[in-house]
């Protein structure tokens, strides 16, 4: 029988339309449509400077670090179970007996306030909404007791350096203290600087060498200045007060002669927990396993320090079959997605650093675009344990992803 036209009808048309209200704001319009961490990178590119997406975009010299991360990222193949229930999905873990909401933690971000004037304090309050932990960055624009008292309630750690000064890091240490940080996670992979070519064309260096055309670009982003313009002006607010140059500044922070030593003091005068980042290999993590530390990040600085060094989701499961039941294994760099989360747990982490996707966050929309990540990825780890069979966190095992040779 032929199908017999009608007059169209509304009725059955417009339940099936999700247009919403026309909107005349452009970037709104935008944000409305995101579904990734990377729809928000693509925003963030349109949001501030050249100079500064670079900053946060870029590694150091070739970038190869960075290239054959994003290749391992590809080789990743997870391992499904079907026919488990998993009516119930549970994306929490307890970190030093504390639950957090999902094996996340915002990672710390040099000069935050930068990639938008909210900076630190609107990611801190991000995190402690969602029951995330944040760790804030020596580097930062915004300093600790500001901080603190910005977000007292935020689950707050401190990334710091240990500087040549030893006294002057134990003010530090005292500060963070008193002021209600739970751990200390040292930086390791910085006795000196990365060379970081983008930056250099650029001219973001310590001290800024801002040149015509950078400048120029930079006034292409009206929103972007008007915002910087009209805010406390950017610091290394840790180190308010200190009277050098900024050069001078940075040598003093990087120590290169720091070692193994410096570690076992630290934890003569640290009584909290301490994390050391930056380890990139099996024996390094053995000795600091040795040594007693609570926990370790496997990373290369986001490929921003040594560049060609090992692929840290690569070395995770290596370094965990060693050390795995004596410290918490964390691992960063380039982490974007739900399932690079769930694989990296199946390779021995016990959580991710998040940095740069974040910091997409933030440029594409301030503190709205960080809750937009954390709202992808905790939709993300949920739907990928719920399609593999997976209900809780301590479920995940090496059975669950691999690594693909191609
Ligand atoms: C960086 C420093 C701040 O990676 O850790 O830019």
């Amino acid at each position: 029988m032929k199908s017999k036209r009608q007059l169209p009808s509304p009725r059955f048309v417009l339940p099936l339309i999700n247009w919403g209200v026309p909107t005349l704001r452009r970037h709104k319009a935008r944000m409305s449509k995101v579904v990734t961490v990377r729809d928000l990178q693509k925003i963030a590119r349109t949001r501030v400077p050249k100079a500064v997406y670079d900053y946060v975009e870029g590694g150091a010299h070739e970038e190869i670090s960075l290239a054959r991360t994003a290749n391992a990222f590809l080789r990743v193949e997870l391992q499904p179970n079907v026919l488990r229930d998993i009516s119930n999905v549970d994306t929490s873990i307890e970190i030093f007996g504390k639950k957090t909401a999902m094996p996340v933690i915002f990672a710390p971000t040099g000069y935050t306030r930068m990639m938008h004037h909210t900076g630190e304090p609107a990611v801190a309050e991000v995190a402690e909404k969602n029951n995330l932990v944040y760790c804030l960055s020596t580097m930062g624009t915004t300093a600790p007791d500001d901080l603190a008292s910005a977000v007292p309630g935020a689950r707050r750690w401190y990334q710091f350096y240990l500087m040549k000064d030893r006294q002057a890091s134990l003010d530090f240490i005292k500060r963070a203290k008193d002021t209600g940080f739970e751990v200390l996670m040292l930086t390791v992979d910085t006795p000196v600087s990365g060379i970081r070519a983008r930056d250099i064309r650029n001219g973001l260096t310590v001290p800024p060498k801002i040149g015509l055309k950078t400048f120029l670009d930079m006034t292409t982003k009206p929103n972007w200045w008007m915002n910087l313009l009209t805010t406390a002006p950017l610091e290394f607010a840790a180190f308010r007060g200190y009277k050098e140059p900024l050069a001078q500044l940075a040598a003093k922070i990087y120590d290169p002669s720091l070692n193994f030593e410096d570690i076992s003091w630290l934890r003569t005068v640290w009584d909290g927990p301490i994390i050391i980042k930056g380890v990139q290999s099996v024996s390094d993590a053995e000795k600091l396993a040795d040594i007693g530390v609570q926990g370790i990040v496997l990373s290369n600085h986001g490929g921003r320090q040594l560049d060609k060094g090992p692929v840290m989701i690569e070395l995770l499961p290596k370094v965990a079959e060693k050390v795995g039941g004596r410290l918490d294994i964390y691992v960063d760099g380039g982490f974007m997605t739900g399932q690079d989360v769930v694989a990296a747990i199946a390779f021995g982490a016990k959580a991710v650093l998040i940095g740069r996707a974040y910091l997409y966050g933030i440029m594409a929309d301030g503190q709205n675009g960080v809750e937009k990540v954390v709202e992808i990825l905790q939709a993300e780890i949920s739907n990928t344990m719920a399609l593999m069979g997976i209900a809780k966190i301590s479920e995940i095992n090496s059975s669950h992803a691999k690594l693909r040779s191609n």
